[in-house]
Formats: structure tokens, C-alpha cells, sequence
């Protein structure tokens, strides 16, 4: 098996998401074999640190799943820091060297992942220096990892991409969206694609309506200066949920190949029924939280909570409709829903299957159960399937019945990391699980009307209570169609 061989540099190595995510990914990694035991991270940041300020850094955001202190310094001995200014043509020269000297120590070929974890106002200036300085032009390869946001609106992100791209081609570009790098999200498609059970049924004809909930207990904490200009429309909506919506719609690809996979996500978009800023509110709903309880403790509103305008208008909530005017979808709503400070810490995809054309058990109360798919995305990740049986005993009774498959009480410790996945692909060199400029244009300009008719009214917020499922007004959305939320905990019982 080719194991990877390649010098990681994280920009914002002295960041949260490095210690949160990637430096416990790359020991997953590690301590797998999938890389090479001849790696190297260089770590770059602003701030003025030593290797052994990095390496006990490093240290600490592992320590719980090690066993051996040993093996923590073994592993972390591969850490590299670099003080660093983005602006500064000297330090990336400093830089170089240092790479050509890791290449030599650790025989890695000019390899190099090149990770951006920091605020996105550099991105386009540290690519451009790459560049200019000589650090793309390696016997290797050399690939662009590109956190969220990309962008704020269409024009920022065409602008964040033309500036990248005068450094690096689009396949050398891998921008994350971290939900495509979740086992249950890469499920979608096997489950889609695997079973003749569903493809067949998987279309307007049989479905009545699909529904994306992710939902979080926690508020902002202490991003709101991020989120302030942010919102859950760009947080959530414009990346992650689309990004599910697309999977879920998508036509068959011809092959399981990146170009393949992508064209096809890339129709679904531009099948999106564009809105008017005058359609938005049929369309979609906005929330923001009020004080409340959460998981029994009492916690304050959005527009109390730290760095967020006590004014504020920010969405923390958005509930919308999306309709894909195809063939296969014609008719049929895919409702998403994602907040901040809702009941429960759980992402689900809800596929509601049309009701049959007769109902020989009208007169049972039982009977009236649509058929269900379900996909737990997190924290359980599983499906369930929502059948109709007879009940057990003497009367011919219907009683809902669920088939359960839970994947990560198989598997609890197998389950990678999302961003385990995502950095193994992109050493790899496989793209498919990253968003293409294409798709991202296309989510940005139909999020952009949204929110531009959004700015252009105020909302009365607060509208929901810290703990609760939402505004009233995102179930309405549903009801005028004659649907309602199918709950996110446990649905039938
Ligand atoms: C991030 C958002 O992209 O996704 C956060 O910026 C959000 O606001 C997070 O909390 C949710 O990710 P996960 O993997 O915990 O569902």
C-alpha cells in the first residue's frame, strides 16, 4: 500500500481548529500507519513560539488517547514551529529552507500540503507568496488545503478564488467543508447508489418530501465576533447543508470519480428554483435565540452574549425550503433546518416516502405512518428504516416497526475523525470529498438573495428560547404544505 509522504505547513497552527482537529488527526493517522513514519508539520503562526512550546502544544491536544509518554514524544518530535508574517517575502524564504531541510532529513520527495487554519483575510496573500517565493515549485507535488469561509458572498469568494488561483490550479485546491469528510455523510451515496431498494423508489414519484436537520445545543461561545458577520445562513446553510442536499438529489454518476461526482452535485445546484428577494419569506425562515435553558442550566440570549451587538440581527436559526425543479425532483420539498442553542446536538436526514394510493387500514389510527428513511449522521450514525407490520397477537392491527442499523455501536472505535478523512485525501490526492469552485459559486449566488432580503428587512428577534426546536414560523413553513418536522430524537415510539 503508497503511503503518503509529505511536509504538512498549518498556517494558524496556534489556532483552536489545530488543536481541536488537525494535530489529534494526524496522530489518528499516525498511529494507523496510513502516512509514512517519516512525516513532518510545520507549524506557522504569528505568535513567537519554540519548537517546544509547539510540541507540548501539541501534546496536550492528544495526550487523552495515548498510552504511552513515549510514543507522545516520538510523535511529537515531528512538529516544526515557524514564527511567521504573512506579509513578509523574508519569512517565507526562512521557510523554504526549512522545508528543503525536513525534505532531506525525512527523504520526503518535495511534497507539500499546504494548510490554511486561520483568518480567511490572508489566504489570497500567503498563496500569492508561495508562490512568488518559490515554495510551490518542488520536485513534488504541492496542494492547497482551504478552511471555511470561503468567502462571504459570491463577489468575496470569486475574488478569494481568483487570488488563489494565480498560485495554485484548481486541482491543486482543496477547500474543506467538513460534513463531506463524516462517515455517515459519505454514506448517502452507497446507500443511494448500492441498493436497488431505494435508487428505484429514489424520486417524485415515491417521495413526498426530505428533511436535513442539524441542530446544536451550544450558543456562538466566543466566536461571535466571527459569527456576528456571519450568521447561520453563511455558518451552516451555504456549505454543509447544501453540500447534503446536493448528495442527497444528485443524479447517479457515471463513475466514483471526483470530475464525475462533482458534475453532478454542481446540477443539482443550478436546478435550485431560484428565489427573488420578494420570494424569500416562502421560502425561508430566520431565528435567533433568546435567553433560556439549556440542558437544564439557564443561558442568555444571543445579543447578550459576548462580542454580539446587543441590537443584533444576526440569524442564529434558518429553516427554508429548497426546490429542485428536475425531473427527478419536480414537486418534491427538501426542507434543512440548522441552528445554535436547539434541544439536542444531532444532525439526521429525514426521507418521507409518499402515502400508497389506497389505505386498506383506514380504520386503524396505526396506519396512517408514512414509510421513513432515516440517516443518523451524528452523534449516532446509523439508519433506520420506518416500516408498517401487522401487530402481534389476535386483531389485524398496523403497527409501526423500525429496522435499525447503528453504525458506530458496531464500530465505536474505528469511526475516523471527518477531518481524519479529509487530510488522508488530500495527501492522497483524492478531491472528491472537497467542494469544487463550481459548486461554491453556485450555493453563494442563491444564498446571496437570501440573505440580501434579509438585510434589507429587520427581524424581530429574539423569536425562539435557548433549548427550544425554533421559531413557530419554521413549522408553519411545512404545515402549508401538509407536512410537519419528523422529531430528531426518537421518532416512533
Ligand atoms: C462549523 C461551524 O462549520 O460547523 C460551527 O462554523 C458549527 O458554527 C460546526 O458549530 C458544526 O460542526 P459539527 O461537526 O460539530 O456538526
Amino acid at each position: 500500500e503508497h503511503k503518503p509522504k509529505a511536509v504538512i505547513v498549518i498556517f494558524g497552527a496556534t489556532g483552536d481548529l489545530a488543536k481541536r482537529k488537525l494535530f489529534p488527526s494526524i496522530y489518528r493517522l499516525h498511529r494507523s500507519k496510513k502516512i509514512d513514519s517519516d512525516f513532518a508539520v510545520v507549524g506557522v503562526g504569528r505568535r513567537p513560539w519554540t519548537n517546544e512550546e509547539f510540541r507540548s502544544n501539541v501534546s496536550d491536544s492528544i495526550q487523552s488517547s495515548i498510552k504511552q509518554s513515549s510514543e507522545l514524544d516520538e510523535f511529537a518530535s515531528h512538529f516544526y514551529y515557524h514564527p511567521f508574517d504573512v506579509t513578509n517575502p523574508s519569512s517565507y524564504l526562512e521557510l523554504k529552507g526549512m522545508l528543503s531541510d525536513l525534505d532531506g532529513k525525512y527523504g520526503i520527495p518535495g511534497n507539500r500540503m499546504f494548510y490554511m487554519a486561520m483568518a480567511p483575510e490572508f489566504f489570497g496573500t500567503i498563496a500569492r507568496n508561495l508562490k512568488s517565493e518559490g515554495l510551490t515549485a518542488t520536485e513534488g507535488w504541492s496542494r492547497l488545503v482551504i478552511e471555511k469561509p470561503f468567502g462571504h458572498d459570491l463577489p468575496s469568494a470569486q475574488e478569494l478564488n481568483d487570488e488563489i488561483r494565480e498560485a495554485f490550479s484548481e486541482d491543486q485546491i482543496y477547500r474543506i467543508d467538513h460534513y463531506l469528510g463524516k462517515q455517515m455523510v459519505q454514506n448517502i451515496e452507497v446507500i443511494r447508489f448500492s441498493n436497488a431498494l431505494f435508487e428505484s423508489v429514489w424520486n417524485n414519484r415515491y417521495i413526498s418530501n426530505i428533511q436535513v436537520t442539524s441542530s446544536e445545543v451550544l450558543g456562538v461561545e466566543d466566536r461571535g465576533r466571527y459569527y456576528e458577520n456571519s450568521g447561520a445562513l453563511r455558518d451552516m446553510v451555504q456549505n454543509h447543508l447544501m453540500q447534503m442536499v446536493a448528495l442527497l438529489a444528485m443524479e447517479p454518476p457515471i463513475k466514483l470519480e471526483t470530475d464525475e461526482i462533482r458534475s453532478e452535485k454542481v446540477k443539482v445546484m443550478r436546478a435550485l428554483r431560484p428565489l427573488t428577494e420578494k420570494d424569500v419569506p416562502d421560502y425561508f425562515v430566520r431565528g435567533q435565540y433568546g435567553k433560556g435553558e439549556s440542558e437544564e442550566v439557564s443561558v442568555p440570549g444571543y445579543r447578550e452574549e459576548s462580542n454580539v451587538d446587543p441590537e443584533s440581527n444576526t440569524e442564529t436559526y434558518v429553516a427554508g425550503k429548497l426546490m429542485i425543479d428536475n425531473f427527478r425532483w419536480a414537486g418534491v420539498p427538501f426542507y434543512i433546518r440548522t441552528g445554535k442553542r436547539m434541544t439536542a446536538k444531532s444532525t439526521k436526514i429525514v426521507v418521507q416516502f409518499k402515502d400508497l394510493p389506497m389505505n386498506l387500514y383506514s380504520n386503524d389510527v396505526d396506519s396512517k405512518h408514512p414509510n421513513l428513511l432515516v440517516i443518523h449522521i451524528q452523534p449516532d450514525e446509523g439508519i433506520t428504516l420506518h416500516l408498517n407490520a401487522k401487530e402481534a397477537g389476535g386483531g389485524s392491527y398496523v403497527k409501526p416497526i423500525k429496522l435499525d442499523y447503528c453504525s458506530n455501536c458496531v464500530d465505536q472505535f474505528n469511526t475516523p475523525e471527518a477531518y481524519e478523512k479529509l487530510i488522508y485525501d488530500g495527501l492522497r490526492g483524492d478531491a472528491t470529498n472537497f467542494t469544487h469552485w463550481d459548486e461554491v459559486s453556485l450555493s453563494w449566488s442563491y444564498v446571496d438573495t437570501i440573505s440580501k432580503a434579509w438585510e434589507t428587512h429587520k427581524a424581530e428577534f429574539p423569536n425562539y428560547a435557548a433549548g427550544t426546536m425554533g421559531p413557530k414560523a419554521a413549522d408553519e413553513l411545512l404545515e402549508k404544505d401538509g407536512f410537519h418536522w419528523w422529531p430528531i430524537t426518537d421518532m416512533v415510539d
